[in-house]
């Protein structure tokens, strides 16, 4: 009996594994649908807004809320849109994956 609830225990951590390492992905693929036709991230991405390698040791993750959702806050003449009709899923994935640009 033992020997069961170790096998499903280590099933239910390579499934856990699993989701968080396609959750860091998931951010990513928004990102190159979404936000890489303006910004050029290591390397790869258009050059309409600024390069965002490094963002997150400039910007915390509540000011990259605020800009995705609303980009004229903080900046009235830009021409980023506003991505406040991501569902939230998508909008937590793409700020964990910002988060990780440092
Ligand atoms: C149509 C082009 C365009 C798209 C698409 C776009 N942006 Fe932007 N973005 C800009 C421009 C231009 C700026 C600079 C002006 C400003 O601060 O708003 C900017 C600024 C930013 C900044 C502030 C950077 C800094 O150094 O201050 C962040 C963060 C950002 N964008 C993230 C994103 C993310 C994430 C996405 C995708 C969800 C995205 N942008 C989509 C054009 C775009």
């Amino acid at each position: 009996m033992k020997r069961v609830v170790a096998v499903f225990a280590a099933f239910a951590v390579v499934a856990l594994l699993t989701v968080a390492a396609q959750a860091g992905s998931k951010g990513e693929q928004i990102f190159s649908q979404k936000c890489a036709m303006c910004h050029v991230i290591k390397g790869k991405g258009g050059a309409i807004g600024p390069e965002l390698t490094k963002i997150a040791s400039k910007m915390k993750e509540n000011d990259l809320k605020v800009k995705l959702e609303n980009p004229k806050k903080t900046n009235p003449n830009s021409s980023m849109p506003s991505f406040k009709t991501l569902p939230k899923a998508e909008m937590d994935a793409l700020l964990g994956y910002l988060k990780t640009l440092k």
